[in-house]
């Protein structure tokens, strides 16, 4: 019988974690089922443009703790809407047929498709052109629907914990406002989840529209009550009611076109306008998605990476990997396709952040 043939792409932002998807699908289905394995380069760039590898166990040796990815990604590589330059004109191409009839010639019997939600839309959209799709949910961002939570999340919090728990130090000397702003684009569990865990005085997410003169007031009571210093911890898709989000880039040749960014500058001039005090401002940026995973993300990643391949080997295609509570589980992929898991605003952690006496910018009544 002619041996099993997966491939594997990591697609969109680069996360803690997919070295270690990579070497846990490779080990997994060359040890335990006698699979090969063939890594595309560049996300679904390296499957349009015939890109790929073997992976051998020795290529995966010794990648679990590094970041990024041996194979390389991209966020802007679609088969379905192919940017290419035809007569000096960049135009879209859908090269989705071809990109299938590749597949078929490479003979896979599945892709294993690594990546947030627009990678597991586009690996939806090839399913239905007859792809056996796995998914695997990676993201800082945490807004995949069907999962509790996605690898890269849990380091991304830990490096905006710990940038929030240095920015302390300052702003207590300094008696100044510190404005730390977070990644996640529309979503804002990672500034949620990191300002409760580094004790941010004043937490603004996308989710709830801010009102500056709130922000205002409650740096103000801070002062007042001996408390020279706060910390704010914002998420790039903040906005206040009524406003907009602030755009960094537009990336044309993206499918996400909009690159958020720079919303802290905005507000630490409202507050110094309005209050004399003196703020600075940390964008932390590509930190949070830089160095090795936390020792929880290699462990999700893995346990996703084995799940993946039994599905594989099981036939249930069209899936992707999730974590329910404490099991690994499979979850069509159309429940995920085109969706966001954004922070509801009623959450939990919401309501124990203003126990402990957190802000959100607005008051609730
Ligand atoms: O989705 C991950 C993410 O890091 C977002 O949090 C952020 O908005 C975006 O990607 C940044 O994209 P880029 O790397 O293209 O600047």
């Amino acid at each position: 019988m002619a041996k099993k043939r997966i491939g594997i792409l990591t697609g969109g932002g680069d996360c803690p974690g997919l070295n270690a998807v990579i070497r846990g699908v490779t080990k997994t289905a060359i040890n335990e089922y006698g699979m090969e394995v063939i890594g595309f380069y560049d996300g679904f760039q390296g499957l349009i443009e015939n890109r790929f590898t073997f992976l051998t166990f020795e290529d995966v040796s010794g990648i679990l703790t590094q970041g990024g990815t041996i194979l390389g990604t991209s966020n802007k590589a679609n088969p379905f809407e192919h940017y290419i330059i035809e007569n000096g004109k960049t135009i879209t191409k859908d090269v989705s047929d071809e990109t299938m009839a590749l597949y078929h010639d490479l003979g896979l019997d599945a892709l294993i498709a690594v990546g947030g939600d627009g990678t597991m839309t586009i690996a939806g959209m090839l399913a239905e052109k007859g792809a056996n799709i796995v998914g695997v949910p990676k993201t800082i961002d945490k807004d995949l629907m069907e999962t509790d939570t996605t690898f890269g999340f849990d380091t991304a919090r830990w490096v905006a914990t710990e940038a929030i728990d240095r920015l302390h130090t300052t702003a207590q000397a300094h008696h100044r406002v510190m404005i730390v702003e977070v990644m996640g684009r529309n979503a804002g569990w990672l500034a949620l989840e990191s300002g409760i865990a580094g004790g941010g005085d004043i937490i603004l997410i996308p989710e709830l529209p801010y009102d500056i003169n709130e922000v205002i007031r409650v740096v103000r009571q801070r002062n007042r009550f001996g408390k020279r210093f706060s910390i704010i911890v914002v998420s790039e898709g903040a906005r206040p009611a009524g406003g907009d989000q602030v755009v960094k880039k537009i990336v044309e040749d993206s499918p996400e076109k909009i690159r958020l960014g720079g919303i802290s500058h905005h507000i630490a001039n409202q507050i110094e306008q309005a209050t004399n005090i003196e703020c600075r401002v940390a964008q932390l940026g590509h930190l949070q998605r830089g160095g090795t995973p936390t020792p929880l993300d290699r462990i999700l990643a893995t346990q996703f990476a084995v799940k993946s391949v039994e599905l594989v080997v099981n036939g249930e295609f069209n899936k992707m990997v999730a974590l329910k509570g404490n099991d690994i589980v499979a979850v069509p992929i159309e429940k995920v396709m085109g969706k966001q898991k954004l922070v509801p605003k009623d959450s939990p952690l919401i309501k124990v952040a203003i126990s402990v006496g957190t802000s959100f910018g607005i008051q609730f009544n």
